[in-house]
């Protein structure tokens, strides 16, 4: 092996690698389910039947000329008051957010909605816990779509194909 092809070697496996990590971590959270991220719906309840932990995604799906989403402090979340928000994530209404810390985040929608229960409060955690046991026979590949979260197979088949390629740089 000459060291360009050393390297190269070395390139593809730390792709791999992270790409695998990431695909193991990284979590998008379907804000609401099925509901998206709406008026009348009790954020609260919500939320105290998910886990959030770090390298999450939250995904909010909304009508963007009704509503929006504003990351806010806690007193501005008690209040509803969308004044001095931290963040606006408001961009087309399939917007996307990075959990990147252990901590609470507050988010309101600031057209009015939020009285009626369209703010969120969540807190995040460091890991994930434990995997749940291994579900038996056919029930194993279901088992990765199940849930509102979890959606891995696009970082699997890339990591599939690295892993093809990567094996036909070692052996030609
Ligand atoms: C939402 O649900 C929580 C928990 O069940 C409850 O304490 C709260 O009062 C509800 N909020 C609204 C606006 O209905
Ligand atoms: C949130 O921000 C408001 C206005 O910027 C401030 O008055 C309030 O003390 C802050 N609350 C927290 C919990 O940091
Ligand atoms: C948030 O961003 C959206 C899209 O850029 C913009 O239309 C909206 O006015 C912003 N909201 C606030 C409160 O700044």
């Amino acid at each position: 092996m000459n060291q360009s092809k050393d390297v190269n070697v070395i390139m593809w496996v730390t792709m791999l690698v992270m790409i695998m990590v990431h695909g193991a971590i990284a979590r998008r959270v379907y804000v609401g389910g099925n509901q998206g991220w709406n008026k009348d719906i009790n954020y609260t309840l919500w939320a105290s039947q998910e886990n959030f932990y770090i390298g999450d995604w939250l995904y909010f799906r909304f009508d963007k000329n009704y509503f929006d989403v504003l990351e806010v402090n806690q007193t501005n979340y008690e209040n509803c008051n969308p004044n001095n928000f931290i963040a606006n994530i408001t961009k087309g209404g399939r917007d996307v957010y990075e959990l990147k810390e252990a901590r609470s985040y507050y988010f309101i929608c600031s057209k009015g909605y939020c009285y009626g229960g369209m703010k969120l409060a969540i807190n995040v955690k460091n890991s994930s816990p434990l995997p749940a046991p291994p579900p038996q026979g056919n029930n194993a590949i279901a088992s990765l779509y199940s849930g509102s979260m979890i959606n891995i197979m696009p970082i699997f088949i890339l990591a599939m194909s690295f892993l093809f390629f990567f094996l036909l740089k070692v052996c030609y």
